[in-house]
């Protein structure tokens, strides 16, 4: 039987996320120890996990031959407390990625719209195609998103638009005001996705909050795979319009979020002294990277999350020669930014190795 003929036409126009190559394929092709690898690619926390979510996990080993609660009941209840909304506004899943694809079950199909910047997390897109959605990209401003664009390109077939701020992969975040000035502007069939996947690095957040209360269309996203460090546990949330959550539930696996993820989430999100010191480690060490690679003779935006952006000439060239030294970093050839990359902020001594590192190429 040939299977191609069986497949929804879809998938053969479907484009693929590419993933960093994971640590043990490089271990193994390079012939390093996995320890002596320093994966600066994919925005994770290089503190590790927060101690007080494996403390919580711990405990809840024993009980992983019982189904998780698939309403996530008392891990809503703590967001919803953190975030002074209720539960019936919170939605979570596996990773924020997993609500961005239940945004496309409910209101995506063919004909329809999705307004996203051109620089913008690749999801978005992959996602919209994935439900024969247009993707409508709005060119960024000086790799920000440009919101006065983004409205003008909202037409009656717009169903959703994704703002990340700060985005990924340049890093940069838009003033508060302006993004109140697009929501005020947006029209009532448009769905605001609002991407806060690194809220928690920021000095300032927009708060949307008072606009959700107020019944606009819009959900934010927040993620564990970040500050917090529990990427490998797939855990992440939506806080919105509770007419547009209980539209998200509708469509969403009975048990999407393991019993693990949900005891580790409860105990992340009263970290604070973790949160804290990982905040802290991430600016100094943004202040270094910036520093560090300007005096190289590169253009850096160091942005407002725990990475930065950065112009390289090659990007291709310069992660394979990093990666042969036991760095990964993310080069950008994917979001068609193949002159850049983007660096995770690493610990003290990862910061010192990669740029004595680049010091060898430029
Ligand atoms: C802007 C943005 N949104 C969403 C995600 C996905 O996060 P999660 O791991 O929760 O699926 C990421 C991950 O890199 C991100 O950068």
């Amino acid at each position: 039987m040939n299977y191609l003929d069986l497949a929804n036409p879809g998938v053969f126009d479907q484009p693929m996320y590419i993933p960093g190559k994971p640590l043990y394929a490089v271990a193994k092709e390079y012939g390093l120890k996995i320890d002596a690898i320093d994966k600066l690619a994919s925005n994770e926390n290089p503190f590790g996990p927060s101690p007080k979510a494996l403390r919580s996990m711990a405990n809840a080993l024993d009980s992983v031959h019982l189904y998780p609660d698939g309403s996530c009941t008392e891990l809503k209840e703590v967001i919803a407390n953190h975030l002074s909304l209720s539960s019936e506004n919170i939605i979570v899943g596996n990773g924020s990625n997993e609500v961005i694809e239940l945004l496309g079950h409910v209101f995506l199909r063919p004909g329809l719209d999705v307004v996203v910047g051109s620089y913008s997390f690749i999801v978005y897109r992959l996602v919209a195609r994935l439900f024969g959605a247009n993707v409508i990209d709005v060119p960024m401003d000086d790799f920000k998103h440009d919101l006065k664009a983004m409205r003008k390109a909202i037409t009656s077939n717009t169903r959703l638009v994704f703002i990340a701020s700060p985005n990924n992969p340049t890093g940069m975040a838009n003033h508060r005001s302006e993004i109140i000035e697009f929501i005020e502007s947006m029209p009532e069939h448009v769905i605001l996705c609002f991407d806060e996947a690194y809220a928690e690095y920021l000095e300032e957040l927009p708060d949307l909050v008072p606009f959700i209360l107020e019944g606009r269309n819009i959900i934010c996203l927040r993620t564990f795979s970040k500050i917090y460090g529990l990427g490998g546990l797939r855990i992440g949330y939506g806080y919105g319009n509770p007419k547009l959550i209980a539209l998200l539930n509708r469509v969403r696996q009975p048990f999407n979020v393991n019993s693990l993820s949900q005891v580790a989430a409860i105990g992340a999100l009263s970290d604070f002294d973790f949160l804290n010191q990982c905040k802290k480690a991430n600016n100094l060490g943004r202040k270094r990277l910036v520093e560090g690679l300007s005096d190289l003779g590169l253009k850096v935006y160091g942005g407002s999350a725990n990475f930065v952006f950065v112009q390289v000439g090659q990007g291709q060239a310069l992660f394979k020669k990093l990666q042969a030294k036991g760095i990964i970093i993310r080069p950008l050839d994917s979001y068609k930014l193949p002159e850049y990359i983007r660096i995770t902020i690493g610990t003290e001594s990862q910061n010192e190795r990669i740029l004595t590192a680049l010091e060898q190429e430029f």
